[in-house]
């Protein structure tokens, strides 16, 4: 091999392992943190959202044994419900949207960390092994009203 192949073999191959080294990381993200764009989950009338189910009746209803599915809207500047409650061990889906602009639901220790779009169905599900406390917050800024944005998931 020519001396002026070697150099150009040592642009070659970092020019190739640098996309599949994202992309791994991609997958890395998308396998072990749920990270994804929104989806296709389901799309929703966001100026009708307070007649269209599930968001008609928001709330946590229980789906089986241990298992529930918590329905949240996000609008300017709160959650609703603001508070939930769940048996310890639980299996909560959380299925949200937003009534007006861009918020997110975050739920601190979880990997609940969603946004919620207008017109768009979020969805994520969290186990809550420890009875306790946990705050729900909106970690997108939202407007003046962003910082009095909170809720709670109260486990029993
Ligand atoms: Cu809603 Cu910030």
């Amino acid at each position: 091999m020519s001396r002026e192949q070697k150099i150009e073999l040592s642009w070659i191959i970092p020019s190739a392992l640098i996309p599949i080294a994202l992309l791994g990381l991609l997958l890395y993200a998308y396998v072990t943190h749920g990270i994804h764009v929104p989806g296709q989950e389901g799309m929703i009338d966001p100026r009708a959202i307070s007649q269209t189910a599930p968001f008609n009746t928001p709330g946590v209803v229980q789906t089986g044994p241990g298992t529930y599915q918590a329905t949240i809207v996000g609008k300017m500047w709160t959650f609703e419900p603001k508070e939930i409650r769940v048996k310890a061990g639980a299996e909560v889906t959380f299925v949200a949207s937003s009534a007006d602009v861009i918020h997110g639901m975050r739920i601190q220790g979880t990997n609940v960390n969603i946004m919620l779009l207008p017109g768009q169905i979020s969805r994520k599900t969290a186990r809550f092994v420890k009875p306790g406390e946990y705050l729900l917050i909106c970690p997108e800024y939202c407007g003046i009203g962003h910082h009095l944005m909170s809720g709670k998931v109260i486990v029993e």
